[in-house]
């Protein structure tokens, strides 16, 4: 699977560990990132994922910033994008299981990487549950 990744200047460090994480496990991984400290606009680097996800260039993606909102709301505009916010593993569960979410959206000021680590694991092997939830997500586009 290949696995586009994008953030700010908050979640640099977390994003650099996560890709070689991520490669480690076998994924091709796409940096849409800043790979600088600098304080950036978190849209630069939202929009160049979402792009990537609606044409078919990457399969998934993960995002972070400070709170992770500002990356949610940037990529849920693109089509077929469902970008969901997790903070805690069983939320990484359920927004997979649940939401079906395409992108995993954390937020890098308010967790640690061993965190990180452990939502997009459990956000990779969680299967879409389907069902009733297939039509609730089926009534998200407008
Ligand atoms: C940057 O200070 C912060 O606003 C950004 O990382 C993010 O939290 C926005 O949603």
């Amino acid at each position: 699977m290949t696995i586009g990744i994008c953030n700010d200047h908050t979640a640099v460090e977390y994003k650099v560990k996560l890709v070689a994480y991520l490669r480690r496990k076998g994924h091709e991984v796409v940096n849409f990132g800043t790979d600088s400290t600098d304080s950036c606009d978190y849209p630069d680097y939202a929009h160049q994922l979402g792009a990537a996800l609606e044409s078919g260039k990457v399969d998934a993606g993960i995002a972070m910033c400070g709170t992770g909102n500002g990356m949610a709301m940037c990529l849920n505009h693109y089509k077929g994008v469902r970008a969901g916010l997790a903070w805690t593993v069983p939320v990484a569960h359920v927004v997979k299981e649940h939401n079906n979410a395409n992108v995993l959206v954390m937020p890098a000021r308010f967790v640690s990487y061993r965190m990180v680590v452990s939502m997009t694991r459990e956000w990779l092997t969680t299967g879409f549950a389907g069902g009733r939830h297939k039509r609730r997500i089926d009534k998200i586009e407008i």
